[in-house]
């Protein structure tokens, strides 16, 4: 007899602990699109945010739980009155809503963070969860560090919480410091010991500093959890949370070990990996397994030749599976805005009529200058047209020429256009064209800029690929992105330094 295979719940954190990786910040609307683009993943709970740390994060976690629709939108709060009191607030129109309460249990913060004795931290979780409970009745807790927690007091806390209303039992490796092993083991012994645990759902919540975030998930997942809590591309705090596409991939490949299903649908994986790109700007690399642009490529000859006799000697999952897309077409010069937004929607981009008309606008540029359009050079044109800072057009490039030489100040010539005023100004100083640039558009502009990472890839294979430059920049202590692509890398520079510029006037319209 074949036991049916269980269904895991997938608890995405993008929102909550993705936001807090640096340079991962969204504004409302890119949290709203995010959102949709999980309920669409098909994921079980989206976790909004942590709705007592800001205004905008509670009004995201508000916004969200009022029109993401099909699945419980989540809230986090620390073990206090104030944070769960603000936590419902946001969450109450939503049908089916969750609070996340959060309270510290391993000697190490009990000793040095809160300052509490175990008696105290017993009392206070579960005057805690009453609270929450009080609300709603769906209430998760998670004894932080919990997998650095004796596990005698670890069993203590979980069995009043239960006791208190909990629903769900969260068991973080904040820290990322567990092994596979031990995280089988002590959820294995939270099974075991605590009476009440089969009233619950048994989550995982593991951290990637030491790269076994999604191991130590599965691990969990194998000993009995029933939730695992991850992030799109593994973002997060420090070295990210553990890989949603990674977790949902492995127990789908290995169905046959883990007899686990999600209720994820994987082809949406790709796109939503996109989307989340093109909001923070934070790229995934080339080889990332399942959404790396490598991830499915195969160089060496001897790979090649065993997937040309058979496909499974070197292949263990379908590339369309998790949403790549294979074509043969390639669109050029003469393809049309139908054409365009075709090929966007398969690449994961649904284009409103505006959006489509700036990429349009954009394409047909660069197809005048190159003869193929490749689904790179779509997916970066789109990146740069409708990104965060890309939508509010505040700043754009009228023209610009440079002249550099060996042994030379840099010269620019820029014109940049707000609303209806155009602005040129020349400059000949810098270390080379880019800096010459950044001095022109922070002349013009007003805007100061420190850079802290430049990158600049290319969007696709050959001589005149697309230059993507990609950056970060601090204004008056806060962190922005930009993206810019063009098949010169001068004008990518400018197009990144508008992006981020425009990014910093939606934050802040004064600027
Ligand atoms: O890593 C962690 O412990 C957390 C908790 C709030 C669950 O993010
Ligand atoms: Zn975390």
């Amino acid at each position: 007899m074949t036991l049916s295979p269980r269904t895991i719940k997938i608890f995405d954190t993008t929102l909550r602990d993705g936001e807090q990786s640096p340079g991962g910040s969204m504004n409302l609307n890119e949290k709203l699109e995010l959102a949709q683009a999980l309920a669409e993943l098909g994921v079980d709970v989206i976790e909004a945010g942590f709705p007592i740390a800001s205004p905008g994060d509670f009004e995201a976690v508000r916004q969200i739980a009022q029109s993401v629709r099909g699945l419980t939108i989540c809230g986090l709060a620390r073990c206090a009155d104030k944070d769960i009191d603000r936590a419902w607030e946001a969450l109450k129109h939503a049908p089916q809503a969750r609070i996340h309460i959060f309270l510290a249990t391993s000697a190490i913060h009990r000793e040095f963070k809160l300052r509490m004795s175990t008696d105290e931290i017993v009392e206070r979780a579960v005057a805690g969860v009453r609270r929450g409970a009080a609300y709603c009745d769906d209430i998760e807790f998670s004894p932080e560090d919990a997998c650095r927690t004796e596990h005698d007091f670890l069993c203590r806390v979980v069995e009043a919480v239960i006791d208190a209303g909990a629903t769900t039992i969260n068991i973080p490796d904040t820290v990322g410091y567990a092994t596979p092993t031990e995280v089988f083991d002590r959820i294995t012994m939270l099974r075991n010991r605590v009476p009440n645990i089969d009233r619950v759902t048994i989550s995982t919540h593991c951290h990637d500093d030491l790269g076994l975030a999604v191991a130590n998930s599965l691990a969990a997942i194998h000993a009995g959890a029933g939730q695992v809590e991850c992030t799109i591309n593994g973002i997060g705090e420090r070295a990210g949370n553990a890989a949603l596409e990674e977790i949902v991939m492995g127990l789908k490949t290995r169905q046959d070990y883990y007899a686990c299903t999600t209720r994820i649908d994987t082809r949406r994986l790709v796109p939503t990996s996109r989307l989340l790109t093109k909001t923070t700007g934070l790229m995934v690399q080339r080889n990332k397994a399942i959404v790396g642009r490598n991830a499915f490529a195969h160089e060496s000859g001897i790979h090649q030749d065993g997937m040309l006799k058979e496909r499974t000697t070197y292949e263990i999952m379908l590339p369309e599976d998790v949403g790549f897309v294979k074509t043969d077409l390639v669109l050029g010069k003469h393809s049309g805005r139908a054409a365009l937004a075709d090929r966007a929607r398969t690449l994961g981009f649904t284009l409103s009529g505006e959006q489509l008309q700036l990429v349009f606008e954009q394409f047909k540029t660069l197809a005048d200058k190159k003869k193929e359009v490749y689904d790179g050079d779509i997916v970066a044109l789109v990146q740069q047209e409708i990104s965060g800072g890309g939508a509010i057009r505040e700043w754009t490039l009228v023209d610009y020429e440079v002249t550099s030489a060996r042994n030379k100040t840099p010269h620019v010539r820029l014109t940049l256009k707000r609303g209806d005023a155009e602005k040129t100004e020349i400059v000949e100083q810098g270390d080379g064209p880019i800096d010459a640039a950044f001095w022109a558009v922070e002349k013009i502009t007003g805007v100061e800029l420190v850079c802290k990472e430049f990158q600049v890839r290319s969007a696709t294979l050959g001589r005149d690929a697309i230059g993507e430059v990609n950056i970060e920049v601090m204004h008056k202590g806060r962190s922005y992105r930009g993206v810019g692509a063009s098949t010169d890398s001068v004008e990518s520079t400018i197009l990144a330094m508008l992006n981020a510029i425009n990014r910093i006037i939606a934050d802040k319209p004064s600027a």
